[in-house]
């Protein structure tokens, strides 16, 4: 099966990736820190980890401080291999990478820098720069890009010859320079040294008084070291997420390029702009997307499937030839061959075997549904298991709660459940044990009989005839032969029989 994820590629060895995430996120106006949003399924910060992570660093270090309490806990818990840095104050970039590197460590190579809201940056890219950066001999390595509107980025400035003379911030720059339509991503590569050395003699003397990361260039440069550039061959790799517009702009960016890797690596899918695909989804080939489909994180689909039109499913498994039409599905697991749909409901823990059918406006929740068993309509699965190729009938419900309670119901295979059933849990029925229709089940039921669970039927005779006399109803019976007459109820064991 396809990995949907990005792959490796060139790249040089990296000693310390450090990923910059202490800034407030102000213009998202939210109580969740900005590197905590998510973007296709994940995080803005799983995006750029994940990216820092394909090029196994010795040290990968976020740096965090505003919201770090959140942000930490996310950190500890789902990448417990990062190291966190705690920037107290936000003085700057440069400040930032400073609080990264721990005193009197020894930063030997490259050391690269990037951030925790660029979530469209790849390894590939990281891997281009870090290659780059070793190839020229470089101190410094600037990714760069070329934009229609540098507004708010810092300016690639270069001297007579084209080489790399400094970077110069928007608010600092004259004229001139801010007509400069390259601009510094934010990602670099540093020789480790010549960054310690360079960042303790950053100074706030500029326009926003902080410690600029983008001096080191400078610095580095009139120290005599080479300092170069790589140009981002797709700028959109390089934008950042600073409020909603543009989290919601990636995200589509980002769907496109998660959909155009899948197209690619065999799977159909018709309708790019209605469908979305979450980043660690994985999808094998020759299935089919229809329209409307979103796979969420965590979900796992295999060969042959038709998934769609108008379906969600989150953390859930398809295996090869399952099919899932117009449904909404959570935690659920999907057999070979099974079908679900239209309108299925599957949530926490329903397992559906080999050839299993889901039918419309069915709920199943933490049950299992054995081989070619069917639930084909109308019917609520709470906390069951349904062996093989029993056929649970329109309307059936498992009443599993008590209103404190949760209890099961199990059920053998080959069973047949008729139509408007309910079965009150705890209860079991046998294999090859049959309900009659309209039972209420409140007691087990053996292998091979049949129960039958609901008020026997009576005819009281003629009595439309006597009550609605000169009805529509009364002149209809009469044509049909009926006569105003009452008679004892007949017997109905042909219809208690009936199913
Ligand atoms: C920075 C660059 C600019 C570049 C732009 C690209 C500097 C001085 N300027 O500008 O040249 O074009 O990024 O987006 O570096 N951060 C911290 N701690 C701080 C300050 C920032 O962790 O003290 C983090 C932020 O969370 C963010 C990143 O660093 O992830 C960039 O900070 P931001 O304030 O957005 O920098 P810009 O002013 O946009
Ligand atoms: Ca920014």
């Amino acid at each position: 099966m396809p990995d949907l994820r990005p792959s490796s590629a060139p790249t040089a060895p990296v000693s310390w990736v450090i990923v910059l995430a202490a800034g407030s996120g102000t213009r998202m106006r939210s109580v969740l820190p900005k590197v905590l949003h998510p973007i296709a399924g994940k995080p803005l910060l799983w995006h750029a980890l994940t990216a820092a992570a394909a090029l196994e660093p010795d040290h990968l270090v976020a740096v965090i401080g505003h919201g770090r309490e959140q942000v930490g806990a996310y950190l500890a818990e789902q990448h417990p291999d990062v190291d966190q840095a705690v920037q107290e104050e936000q003085l700057g970039t440069g400040h930032a990478v400073q609080s990264a590197l721990p005193d009197g460590a020894d930063v030997n190579g490259t050391v690269l820098v990037t951030y925790g809201d660029v979530p469209l940056l790849t390894g590939e890219t990281l891997g281009l720069l870090a290659a780059e950066h070793e190839r020229a001999g470089n101190a410094v390595t600037v990714l760069t890009a070329l934009v229609e509107n540098p507004t708010g980025y810092g300016r690639i400035v270069r001297d007579a010859s084209g080489a790399l003379a400094g970077i110069v911030e928007q608010k600092d720059a004259d004229e001139g320079e801010r007509a400069i339509k390259e601009i510094n991503s934010g990602v670099y590569a540093f020789d480790g040294t010549v960054l310690v050395d360079a960042l303790s003699r950053l100074t706030p003397a500029n326009a926003q008084g902080e410690r600029y990361l983008t001096d080191v260039v400078g610095l580095a440069r009139a120290d005599g070291h080479p300092v170069g550039t790589l140009l981002a061959a797709d700028a959109a790799e390089t934008e950042g997420v600073n409020d909603r517009v543009q989290l919601a702009e990636l995200s589509r960016q980002l769907n496109a390029r998660l959909i155009r890797r899948a197209q690619l690596a065999g799977v159909t899918v018709t309708d790019p702009a209605t469908t979305w695909i979450h980043a660690d989804v994985r999808i094998g080939t020759d299935t089919q997307l229809l329209p409307g489909t979103s796979l969420e994180a965590g979900t796992v689909i295999g060969s042959n499937c038709v998934i769609g039109p108008d379906t969600t499913l989150s953390a859930c498994e398809v295996a090869d030839g399952g099919s899932v039409v117009r449904s909404h599905c959570s935690g659920a697991t999907v057999g070979p061959g099974a079908t679900v749909g239209p309108f299925s409901y599957l949530r926490q823990g329903a397992v559906l075997a080999a050839g299993a059918k889901v039918g419309a406006f069915v709920e199943i929740k933490n049950s299992t549904i054995g081989p070619k068993a069917k639930v084909p309509h109308l019917s609520y699965i709470g906390d069951a298991t349904i062996g093989g190729g029993t056929n649970m009938g329109a309307g059936s419900i498992t009443a599993n709660y008590d209103g404190v309670h949760k209890f099961p119901t199990v059920i053998g295979e080959n069973a047949f459940i008729g139509t408007d059933s309910t079965l009150i849990a705890p209860v079991t029925i046998g294999d090859g044990a049959y309900v009659a229709a309209g039972s209420t089940v409140t007691s087990d039921v053996a292998a091979g009989d049949l129960a039958v669970a609901r008020g026997r039927q009576h005819a009281v005779k003629g009595w439309v005839l006597r009550r609605f006399s000169g009805s529509a109803s009364d002149r209809s019976a009469r044509a049909a032969g009926a006569t105003d007459r009452a008679v004892a109820p007949a017997s109905d064991e042909a219809a208690a029989t009936a199913s």
